[in-house]
């Protein structure tokens, strides 16, 4: 089957590196609004009997751009794609991948139902908030971590020590340690609302040491905040690095993280920045990653490798 890539408009950098990394030029496609907000999509070259990769980072703002994804695969399974694959760098909602409270939704699971719906064959995810969520899915995910990228980008020294922000970071903090070989800790953090968080305490020993604070991501910063604070007060040295897969930097981050003594912030383009990054920072491009993972789909290769098991 011709492989064709179509792109949304989530992360046109990203967009560009794969076309690159694929050496296959973007399916051109028109994306706009009528007057009144509807959207419209049209593909201007065909798809019939390809092999179609939509890419589409649901980054802010979240529902526009997993419209676009919708819209995407409406039109190329209407114009009789061979095969059709979801590329989701950033899979928004997945973080209500449950219940918290009563007469919630699960949002995760939602739009998981939603994606497959509009015909998708198979959908590729980066450092899913929860691996559970392929679970939210009958057709097949293939779950990618950028981990082994970051940690190969960064030093770790006798002193450094892995901390996991939070208890839903410690599978992630793990995959850092397998390559990177330094003890871990672990905050017990207590989310108070979507903005802010509480510390109860830290799980290692943290004092004189160098902290590398992983995470899946980074949103209003909150996490990161009460992380530093509590490794601080616990008496860990003040050289703070941050590894985080997505670097959503919504809402009151820029300023929270400028207050911080970052040494150095280190992501990957998963998600497009609304605004220049921290400095100092290292962005680690995730598109070799995935064309090698659509390079072996496309021709029914392992991806042993590649993928997370757990
Ligand atoms: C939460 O469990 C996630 O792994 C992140 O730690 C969290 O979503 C980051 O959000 P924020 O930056 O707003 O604290």
């Amino acid at each position: 089957m011709v492989l064709s890539l179509v792109a949304g408009s989530g992360n046109p950098i990203l967009a560009g590196n794969l076309s690159a990394a694929l050496r296959a030029p973007l399916v051109p496609r028109v994306l706009e609004h009528f007057a009144d907000g509807e959207l419209h999509v049209e593909l201007e070259q065909t798809v019939r009997g390809h092999d179609v990769y939509v890419l589409e980072s649901i980054c802010p703002p979240v529902d526009t751009h997993l419209l676009e994804l919708f819209f995407i695969a409406d039109a190329c399974r209407r114009a009789g794609a061979g095969r059709l694959t979801a590329v989701l760098p950033y899979f928004a909602y997945a973080r209500q991948d449950r219940r918290a409270h009563g007469r919630e939704p699960i949002g995760a699971h939602l739009v998981a139902r939603m994606i497959e719906a509009t015909g998708f064959h198979r959908v590729i995810a980066i450092d899913l908030h929860s691996p559970e969520i392929e679970g939210f899915f009958h057709l097949p995910l293939e779950h990618l971590t950028a981990a082994p990228l970051l940690a190969q980008a960064v030093s770790a020294s006798s002193d450094t020590i892995i901390v996991a922000p939070d208890l839903g970071a410690v599978k992630l903090a793990e995959r850092y340690q397998a390559i990177l070989q330094c003890p871990i800790a672990v905050v017990h953090k207590t989310r108070l609302s979507g903005e802010s968080v509480s510390v109860r305490s830290i799980v290692g020993d943290v004092k004189g040491r160098a902290p590398l604070i992983v995470d899946d991501m980074i949103s209003t910063a909150g996490t990161i905040e009460a992380a530093v604070k509590a490794l601080f007060e616990a008496g860990c040295r003040s050289d703070v690095r941050i590894a985080a897969t997505h670097a959503l930097l919504v809402g009151p981050a820029f300023t929270r993280l400028a207050a911080l003594p970052i040494r150095e912030f280190l992501t990957t383009n998963t998600v497009a920045p609304l605004e220049p990054l921290p400095n100092p920072h290292r962005v680690v491009d995730v598109a070799p990653l995935l064309a090698d993972v659509i390079g072996r789909l496309a021709h029914e290769r392992s991806l042993e490798s590649l993928v997370v098991h757990r």
